[in-house]
């Protein structure tokens, strides 16, 4: 079966970093997250993992039990590493409770349509998914002051003009502003939902991103 072309959203989002680049940003944030500690036999589940480069850096770290799931076929069939992906709902996770060591998400949650009632239902699926002790790792856009002066400087169209990069980012945003506004003005709901399910183990905020790790403990 042929795979659906990209819409604007998705064909934005794939001209805002080469794959090379996407990797290398994955490979440094999941080295501050702690990720070479982690046990390389993990069962590793990326969840909205979009064309697949968080499996791609995972994979560069060793892991080798790799899962991906997003809702986008047109995103899925770019990635072509050895991870079993499949087209799904994270808010309705195809695995069976207590079968994962790690959830990673990045840059999804903030997709979510409705707030707090999505943001729960992917959180309690994680929850049900991982094993006690198992970690859930969110890396997600923060209302931070550079994020501010990103937009800021986005919304000159000269400055779009002049930098590919920013003008993927800024047609981003504009397509998908109603969750992204949604997610950016309710940081402390995110933060109770996360902590209330799962103990934190590292949290970093700064440069328009949290950056957070959640220890599933027994229950
Ligand atoms: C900003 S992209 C992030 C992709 C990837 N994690 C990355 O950082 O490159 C957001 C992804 O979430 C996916 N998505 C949105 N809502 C979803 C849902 N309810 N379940 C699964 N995937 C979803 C989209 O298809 C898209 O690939």
């Amino acid at each position: 079966m042929s795979t659906p072309a990209p819409n604007a959203w998705e064909a934005a989002y794939l001209r805002f970093e080469t794959p090379e680049e996407e990797v290398r940003k994955f490979l440094r944030r999941l080295c501050r997250l702690g990720a070479e500690q982690w046990p390389k036999d993990a069962q590793v589940v990326e969840l909205f993992c979009g064309r697949g480069n968080g499996l791609n850096a995972l994979q560069q770290l060793g892991f080798i039990k790799l899962e991906g799931v997003d809702l986008s076929p047109a995103l899925l069939a770019n990635y072509t590493g050895p991870a079993n992906c499949v087209v799904a709902d994270c808010r309705q996770l195809p695995f069976s409770g207590v079968s994962r060591d790690i959830a990673i998400v990045q840059g999804g949650l903030h997709h979510l349509p409705e707030l707090p009632g999505d943001l729960e239902r992917v959180v309690a699926e994680v929850r049900r998914v991982l094993r006690p002790g198992g970690r859930f790792i969110v890396v997600e856009p923060w209302q931070t002051p550079f994020l501010r002066c990103v937009h800021w400087v986005g919304s000159f169209s000269t400055a779009r003009r002049a930098w590919a990069k920013l003008d993927a980012l800024e047609t981003m945003t504009e397509l998908e502003r109603p969750t992204y506004e949604q997610w950016l003005r309710q940081p402390q709901m995110v933060l109770r939902c996360l902590e209330a399910n799962f103990a934190t183990e590292r949290k970093f905020i700064g440069w328009g991103k949290l950056m957070w790790v959640g220890r599933r403990e027994s229950d």
